[in-house]
């Protein structure tokens, strides 16, 4: 997209317009103003000016042009807000770039899917018994609404039949977990008689549901969709995309066990909640929060197994430096039951009152439960306080010393901390040591993401083709499937990537599934701005060079080689930076 088209879009883009359709508006002389949607504050600084048709906030300095606005409270790349506001502008956007995600058709398949669960919640009969059962749970129309909750039909084809008659393929609905096929042949759907909670990815595309039981006698309480390429439990958070607005308004995240908690605390009014779904808290999960906000408050379950999930929670928010809070609820209670039974302003309070850090928490942890006259006990109580400590800052670490000296009725001096140093974030946790040492390779990245893109769009991927040569990519691995992608597109409209990665060879496919798809970039199907493209072409082109002065230097070194066209070369390539 050219400077001009984007110049266009937002002189076609009314600002005040734009900016309505999130925050309430007041006139005050030629501009207007209202509360900011990018940060929490109680009098207004996000001003709009309709002469300029920008916007700004004089509290956190966000703001922009309509595109720049759009793109940051949508949470969009550019190019996507580029092209959503062009089509509302009626401007038609010549390059028909959009990134396809290889993806898209899954997306579409679970999204008709979700609005399959959604109507039978409300149009069946079975359906409305569900509804009571979620009226019973004081959850209201409208939060049933927000959060897409549906119902699955007993013992029934029905989902089958519909997306077979939309003409989707059975061996997609199979792929995604939500059909099964009979011994004779026949296909049935998975979810039966469930409740179900639609579960998207942090872009927003529905990737997977889980499925809670209506029948006590059931002894299985939620059935969640398999793990397939799209959904995979321990790189996505409950409710994380619709709650980013919220996330980002309170420069904080609640962090719950259950989807009955972020529901229910949605209601009592904790809007930036989400929840894991049954395991622990991945590293993969903190850092998707940590790309958006720099606090986290864990809201885990009052019980021991809650207790225990928030210490391995604590654990892993260290590595990624999120500043973390622990809310302990009183009674061993659930935030789910606690609302219950002492209503949402108490629940509120609970956030004030409430939180620990997680150094207090810990150690109230450790210690409770403990016989402090018994040496076992005591021997125990001391080697989880010191381990604690050892990544603390010193003045904590110093209070702590004291307190456990207090409890255990000796000096300070008799405890020794071995500090340690938390190790930096590996970029990808299940990469072997080389491969990471490669993957912070920033050449090798570039050349990645224009990977990335090509998999993604054909235009994109001629984009990148004609302007670069074979031989410009480092890597002969990521050298080869470039190649690929672009014989693909040869007799191929739309990127199959399922298909692609079959016609690898076992390097390509090795390297494509440990490599290239281990990418949360690849993963969370980000977008890679257009703007991006050219950066990323010159920083491979730059690669180059920096490998060819490199080696013409060396050839120039050796006594043998003094060869003056490779020294001219050198001349030139030193000018160029
Ligand atoms: P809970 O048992 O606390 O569920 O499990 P809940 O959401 O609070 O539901 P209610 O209030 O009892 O109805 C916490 C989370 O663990 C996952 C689900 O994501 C659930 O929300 N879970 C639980 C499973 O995946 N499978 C299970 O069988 C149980
Ligand atoms: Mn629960």
């Amino acid at each position: 997209m050219d400077n001009k088209l984007i110049e266009q879009i937002n002189e076609n883009t009314s600002i005040v317009d734009l900016v309505s359709e999130f925050v309430s508006l007041q006139k005050t002389g030629k501009n207007y103003r209202g509360l900011c949607p990018f940060h929490q504050e109680k009098t207004p600084s996000f001003f709009v000016s309709p002469e300029k048709n920008i916007c700004k906030c004089y509290g956190c300095g966000e703001g922009g042009s309509p595109i720049n606005f759009y793109r940051k409270i949508k949470n969009i790349s550019f190019q996507e807000a580029a092209e959503e506001l062009a089509e509302k502008a009626g401007i038609t956007v010549e390059k028909v770039a959009k990134q396809k995600d290889p993806y898209e058709i899954f997306y579409k398949l679970m999204n008709e899917a979700k609005e399959f669960y959604k109507f039978n919640l409300k149009n069946s009969e079975k359906g409305q018994e569900a509804l009571k059962y979620l009226h019973q749970r004081e959850i209201s129309d409208s939060i049933i609404d927000h959060f897409d909750l549906g119902y699955a039909p007993e013992h029934s084809d029905a989902l089958y039949k519909l997306l077979n008659d939309k003409g989707y393929q059975v061996s997609d609905m199979i792929k995604l977990g939500l059909v099964k096929q009979k011994d004779d042949g026949s296909y049935y759907d998975l979810f039966s008689n469930r409740l179900i909670f639609p579960i998207t990815n942090p872009k927003g595309s529905v990737v997977g549901f889980s499925g809670r039981t209506l029948s006590k006698k059931d002894s299985i309480k939620y059935v969640n969709s398999p793990e397939t390429v799209i959904f995979k439990k321990g790189h996505l958070l409950y409710h994380f995309n619709e709650a980013l607005p919220d996330i980002r308004r309170n420069k904080q995240v609640v962090l719950f066990e259950g989807f009955f908690d972020v529901i229910s605390s949605y209601h009592a009014g904790i809007q930036n909640g989400v929840a894991t779904m049954g395991t622990s808290l991945t590293i993969e999960q903190a850092k998707l929060i940590k790309q958006f906000t720099d606090s986290i408050i864990i809201a885990y379950d009052g019980d021991e197994p809650g207790m225990k999930a928030t210490l391995s929670a604590i654990n892993i928010l260290e590595k990624v430096k999120l500043k973390t809070e622990v809310l302990t609820i009183p009674e061993s209670l659930d935030p789910d039951d606690f609302i219950k039974a002492y209503g949402p302003e108490k629940y509120e309070g609970l956030f004030g009152e409430y939180l620990k850090d997680p150094y207090q928490f810990r150690y109230h942890y450790f210690k409770k439960g403990k016989d402090l006259s018994n040496s076992n006990d005591i021997t125990a109580f001391k080697n989880q306080v010191l381990e604690m400590l050892a990544y603390a800052d010193k003045p904590v670490q110093n209070i702590y010393k004291n307190r456990l000296a207090n409890d255990l009725n000796v000096s300070p001096d008799a405890f020794e901390i071995k500090t340690k140093k938390q190790p930096p974030l590996p970029q990808n946790d299940v990469l072997p040591k080389k491969e990471v040492s490669k993957l912070a390779n920033k050449y090798e990245k570039a050349e990645r993401y224009l990977i990335y893109a090509m998999l993604r769009s054909k235009n994109d991927s001629k984009y990148i083709q004609a302007r670069l040569k074979t031989s410009d990519f480092v890597d002969h691995v990521q050298s080869t499937i470039r190649i690929l992608i672009d014989s693909y597109y040869k007799d191929h409209e739309l990127m199959d990537v399922l298909e692609f990665v079959n016609s690898l060879t076992s390097e390509q496919r090795e390297y494509a599934e440990h490599m290239l798809f281990k990418d949360i970039l690849w993963e969370h199907s980000l977008p890679i701005d257009e703007l991006e493209f050219d950066q990323l072409i010159g920083l491979v082109k730059n690669a180059n060079l920096v490998r060819r002065k490199a080696y013409v230097k060396a050839k120039l070194d050796q006594d043998d080689y003094k060869n003056d066209v490779l020294l001219e070369e050198y001349k030139l390539l030193v000018k160029v930076k």
